[in-house]
């Protein structure tokens, strides 16, 4: 691998624009191709062996263009499929799960919830790490059903969209929880919408800015740090190149539509 080639980061849809974000204030030398597989979404509804199959063609589409390493930016796609994805292919992978520990490890009340698709909820690789770190702890699991649409939509301001939170939340409203943990990555664009439902007290934690401090540490461990610019980040979406350009508005980036 060199260290001027692109970093591939895929995600169901837009959501994973949340962690390029982060990578790009991190790592800004480096060039990144994004692929919303928006065509696809929701993945949290679809069974393991579909978010497998749907996460081997966007690797193979990242490999053709030459990735270094590819960014798994989706809790679904990393807890149903990053074990296959890293026994099928030699580059590394980077995958982002709830952030229960942070959490767990700074809760007063000892009761966090925990906002997520049914597909990473109910994943082995979830049920296993959570258990293990949540033995002093009430950990209340909420599935988002119908949210991930709504903000591939662009309707996460709306408020057909705050009242589907509101009654999505009520179980978590009536735990007195002091963290909720963001399981999605398309989740973070429901903050403002959030903030309006939750009390003051609960604060909202995800696991944006982990992921890429671990992207940075795995490319220089493998000496893979872009040295040098390597040019504006790109983006394609197989559905809505439009929808995609109003979460990333304001920059000179490329957004195309790509059919893979
Ligand atoms: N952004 C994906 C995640 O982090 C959304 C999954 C979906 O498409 O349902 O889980």
């Amino acid at each position: 691998m060199a260290n001027s080639q692109p970093i591939g980061i895929f995600d169901s849809g837009i959501g994973g624009t949340t962690i390029f974000r982060e990578i790009h204030q991190l790592l800004p030398l480096e060039k990144t191709i994004y692929l919303a597989d928006s065509k696809n979404a929701p993945y949290g509804r679809k069974s393991k062996e579909e978010i497998i199959q749907l996460s081997y063609k966007n690797t193979e589409q990242l490999l053709k263009m030459n990735c270094k390493i590819i960014v798994v930016a989706c809790n679904t796609a990393t807890t149903n499929a990053i074990k296959e994805l890293r026994k099928k292919y030699k580059i590394p992978f980077i995958g982002i799960e709830p952030a229960i520990k942070p959490a767990a490890l700074q809760s007063s009340k000892k009761k966090i919830g925990v906002l997520a698709t049914k597909g990473t909820l109910s994943s082995e690789l979830f049920s296993n790490t959570s258990s293990k770190l949540t033995t002093d702890i009430d950990l209340i699991e909420v599935v988002g059903k119908g949210l991930v649409e709504k903000i591939e939509a662009g309707k996460a301001n709306d408020e057909s969209t705050f009242l589907l939170l509101k009654e999505i939340l009520s179980p978590l409203l009536a735990q007195d929880i002091d963290y909720l943990v963001l399981g999605c990555t398309h989740y973070p664009y429901l903050i403002p919408q959030l903030k309006r439902i939750l009390p003051a007290d609960v604060k909202i934690i995800d696991s944006g800015k982990a992921v890429a401090l671990q992207t940075k540490t795995v490319l220089k461990n493998n000496n893979n740090l872009a040295t040098t610019p390597q040019g504006n980040p790109v983006f394609y979406s197989n559905k809505n190149p439009r929808i995609l350009k109003r979460f990333i508005r304001g920059k000179d980036f490329k957004i195309s539509y790509l059919d893979f």
